[in-house]
């Protein structure tokens, strides 16, 4: 009955193919110039697969056979840059795996179309708009994001905390992390970098199921729109006497090393390297903070990771975690470029154009509470 009813709703509004079954999503992530990896949450376990609109059909699958889960995760690779993407998401709902040989299916669903474009790094400009500290305020978050204008926006950056520390099933994070963007997820990719509360609980790894990211590693990563070029990490914990936090289990100051020295490599790329724009988005802003006592995780990173973003020429770091807003102009608190620290519950909207990058704040109310352009591009 439930589906036939969709079935007719589905008519009546011209919406093609069954898509009852799509819990939440898509939603588009790991986004580089030749590949996206779209995902979503189906109501129950099934097959699923991702239709192109030249009628390839991108199967998820592990090594071999397709699985039949709810989270579901496809990598549609082998894209030019700067592409257009029209896909759908499509999957066989799972009734009865009780023979192993003889698996059944039920519903085949069918999601609405969508576009979504690849980056692009002969673009002439770069457009983004970071969320961070969200803490679980969905309908804060929801204002926000509704703010966001989608044909002037190249993808959506995700700072950190958007949930509070918690010990979450799948649903729970896609509903806190994802679902307040509502339909602006399935068209601007969405790209994540870990907080520290993402990084608490007992399932850590459940975040980067729903942000996939393999290359190098789920939370640190570079790419490039346009002009400008990405440097993404992981501050890890910023509590106190954080290694022995968490009964032992928690090792960041070997995680962090192991990023040092990935980044030392990976800003050498050329595709980094040639970017007359570079920009570190990090949750822990890098900052040697007058609170010598509780700000030793900030002080660390400022010592150990700030002088090699500075020799590869770094020209802006975002941070969050700090619950205020700040901007420090270099030398400030030992920076060696401009950091700025969004606040939280507060979208900054980031845009380079010819020479120029503007920084922009709103808050839930959307009104503007800073902004400034830096001069940047020079190689
Ligand atoms: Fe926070």
């Amino acid at each position: 009955m439930k589906r036939l009813m969709m079935l007719l709703l589905a008519l009546m509004t011209g919406i093609q193919g069954w898509t009852g079954n799509i819990a939440y999503g898509p939603w588009v992530t790991e986004s580089r110039s030749d590949r996206v990896t779209i995902c979503w949450m189906s109501e129950v376990p099934g097959m699923a697969y991702v239709e192109l609109s030249d009628g390839t059909q991108v199967w998820e699958t592990f090594a071999g056979r397709r699985i039949f889960k709810r989270l579901h995760s496809v990598q549609i690779n082998g894209l030019e840059p700067g592409a257009e993407l029209c896909y759908r998401v499509c999957g066989q709902d799972l009734t009865d795996d009780s023979n192993a040989r003889n698996p059944r299916f039920g519903d085949i669903y069918e999601g609405q179309w969508q576009r979504v474009r690849t980056f692009d790094p002969e673009a002439e400009t770069c457009r983004f708009s970071v969320f961070n500290d969200i803490h679980n305020q969905v309908d804060e978050y929801s204002a926000l994001a509704a703010q966001v204008d989608s044909a002037a926006t190249d993808f959506l950056f995700l700072n950190g905390d958007i949930v509070s520390a918690g010990n979450y099933v799948a649903d729970t994070l896609v509903r806190y992390e994802l679902e307040p963007l509502g339909t602006l997820a399935a068209g601007l990719p969405v790209l994540f970098a870990r907080g520290n509360h993402e990084g608490r609980g007992n399932n850590p790894q459940l975040v980067a199921d729903i942000f996939p990211n393999e290359d190098p590693a789920p939370f640190y990563y570079t790419f490039r729109q346009g002009p400008v070029a990405f440097i993404v990490a992981d501050g890890g914990e910023t509590g106190y006497s954080r290694s022995i936090l968490y009964s032992g289990s928690a090792v960041y100051e070997d995680y962090i090393n192991e990023q040092i020295r990935w980044a030392r490599q990976a800003m050498q790329e050329p595709l980094f390297a040639d970017a007359p724009v570079k920009i570190c988005l990090i949750h822990v802003p890098m900052i040697d903070h007058p609170d010598k006592n509780d700000y030793l995780l900030q002080r660390w990173l400022n010592v150990h990771f700030v002088p090699l973003l500075d020799e590869a020429g770094i020209d802006l770091m975002i941070g969050a975690d700090l619950h205020e807003f700040m901007y420090l102009t270099p030398g400030t608190m030992n920076n060696p470029f401009p950091i700025l620290v969004n606040d939280d519950v507060r979208r900054l909207d980031c845009s380079y154009d010819s020479g120029k990058l503007t920084l922009t704040t709103f808050n839930v109310a959307g009104e503007m509470e800073f902004s400034t352009v830096l001069e940047v591009g020079s190689l």
